[in-house]
């Protein structure tokens, strides 16, 4: 019988260990904000990470990572979102949820009066289960069951007058896709994103993304990890 040689795991995870240390140290994050935020890395990084969207998206495509009951209800501390928008928008305003998941903001704000609401997620459960809801109605929540790289593609020029996201969305996408460039095609007024800044799968320097791309940051606040950036767009057609 072969002798097995007894495994050290302490030495096999270290140099992994030292690697995540890297990849969350504030220099880690400071590197990948770059990588991720200027288009000629990012389009480095789609040649080097080939299907990495496919990655991405697998892990939410059906429930086995994430239950989709996680995102029902809308926690105290997460309605600062439907608060400040009520507070902000007008109520005859369209507002797309970037990554709505099960609709828990559009169903909220479907409550408190706004009409024109959509949204996209490439969760198939969760956009189930937002179509089975009492307070889904098909003409007033507009939702699809994509990938945000492919949602934008047939959305006309300033199809939406705001766009609003909570955490976890926009930070999980991989950067090859330029998301606000297509947020910028197609929002005409502003946005309110609640975004981890330093947080998940691809960090950027988000506050200037929004600069790059026409938008006037008007407030930002900070909650723990996360923060709301309210922006307008500097030319509203
Ligand atoms: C952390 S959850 C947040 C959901 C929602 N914003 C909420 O708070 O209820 C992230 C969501 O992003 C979706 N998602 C991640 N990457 C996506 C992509 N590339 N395209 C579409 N949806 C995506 C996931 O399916 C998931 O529902």
């Amino acid at each position: 019988m072969r002798a097995t040689i007894p495994v050290k795991p302490a030495l096999i995870s270290t140099p992994k260990k030292i690697v995540l240390w890297m990849w969350k140290s504030p220099v880690g994050i400071y590197a990948r904000k770059i990588l991720n935020t200027f288009r000629p890395t990012a389009n480095i990084l789609r040649k080097l990470q080939v299907r990495q969207r496919e990655k991405d998206a697998l892990i939410w495509a059906n429930e086995t990572h994430y239950k989709t009951a996680f995102y029902s209800v809308i926690h105290p501390e997460e309605m600062i979102l439907v608060d400040y928008v009520c507070s902000h928008v007008q109520k005859n305003a369209s507002i797309l949820d970037i990554c709505c998941n099960q609709g828990r903001f559009l169903l909220e704000l479907r409550r408190r009066g706004f009409s024109k609401l959509y949204g996209f997620d490439i969760m198939d459960q969760a956009i189930q289960t937002l179509r089975q809801s009492e307070d889904y109605n098909p003409d007033l929540i507009h939702v699809e069951h994509c990938l945000a790289q492919d949602y934008f593609l047939d959305k006309a020029d300033n199809a939406f007058d705001w766009a609003i996201t909570y955490t976890a969305t926009i930070e999980l996408i991989h950067p090859e896709f330029d998301i606000f460039k297509a947020l910028e095609r197609t929002v005409r007024k502003g946005m309110i994103l609640v975004i981890n800044e330093n947080g998940h799968a691809y960090p950027r320097f988000y506050r200037l993304l929004h600069r790059l791309h026409g938008f006037r940051i008007v407030s930002t606040r900070k909650e723990g990890e996360i923060t709301m950036i309210h922006s307008v767009k500097i030319t509203q057609n």
